[in-house]
């Protein structure tokens, strides 16, 4: 049997919410905490990314797919870098449908993520007609081939991934605890087809209405190792609380 070394991990997507007084009251109310077997990221707008002081791991929404030049509203890898981002969220279902991105443009994004040493945050995710009309693994394999068919197996060592179905995105409406296990195995399954050391290690994040009341029971699933969260990384002491549940994962 293998040992697994996943580290747990919690990142907060901000949307296009948060200011300066949420990332002082954020800065303050994790740092009374003892976090130290997890890592948790804030994800906020591009324009806050800069005033985070140095303790928070910080991740953009987006990233180009280009290097430079004349590309109006885009921001490249290099310039996350400069104010020390270090993840990068990519194929978030509302960037999928807001902004048109398909799973080709996705896979580059990641690669291109990877090339320049940041950590993606690869999401992926069903519609519920999709889980209703009983093709959901067919669904998620399409997509989780799309990136694999262009960094390969062995950068997935290099990425975080975050199960995010649709329908359970701000909506309140999350998955069950053996909803969110089932897809996970379904995902670590299917990269062991490929590569049984990377699936092992692969931390897999859930994502859609992750709260504190209920991070715990979704944490303690054995392929669960984290969250992606939305609304609930906007109130310090919740998010607070679900780092807490992923701490005691370490
Ligand atoms: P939610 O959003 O926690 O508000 O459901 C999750 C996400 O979109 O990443």
């Amino acid at each position: 049997m293998q040992v697994t070394t996943r580290r747990p991990m919690v990142a907060g997507n901000w949307k296009m919410n948060g200011d300066t007084s949420l990332i002082k009251t954020m800065q303050s109310t994790l740092a009374q905490a003892d976090l130290s077997n997890m890592d948790w990221v804030i994800c906020p707008p591009m324009p806050l990314l800069g005033l985070f002081d140095k303790s928070t791991k910080l991740g953009s929404q987006n990233v180009s797919q280009f290097d430079s030049g004349a590309h109006t509203g885009e921001t490249s890898t290099s310039l996350l870098k400069e104010v020390g981002c270090q993840y990068v969220i990519i194929g978030h279902s509302e960037r999928r449908q807001d902004n048109h991105e398909s799973d080709q443009l996705i896979a580059e994004k990641v690669k291109k993520t990877l090339d320049a040493g940041l950590t993606p945050i690869f999401c992926f995710g069903e519609p519920e007609s999709v889980r209703d009309d009983g093709s959901l693994f067919e669904y998620l394999s399409a997509q989780l081939d799309a990136v694999l068919e262009v960094i390969g197996i062995s950068a997935f060592a290099d990425l975080v991934m975050a199960y995010e179905p649709i329908w359970a995105i701000g909506t309140g409406k999350t998955a069950s605890p053996e909803q969110a296990q089932e897809v996970h195995a379904f995902v670590r399954d299917y990269l062991a087809k490929q590569d049984a050391n990377i699936a092992q290690q692969q931390v897999i994040l859930y994502g859609g209405s992750v709260k504190g009341s209920n991070a715990d029971e979704l944490f303690s699933q054995p392929d669960v190792d984290g969250g992606l969260i939305g609304g609930a990384s906007l109130k310090p002491d919740d998010f607070l609380s679900i780092c807490l549940a992923a701490n005691k994962l370490g």
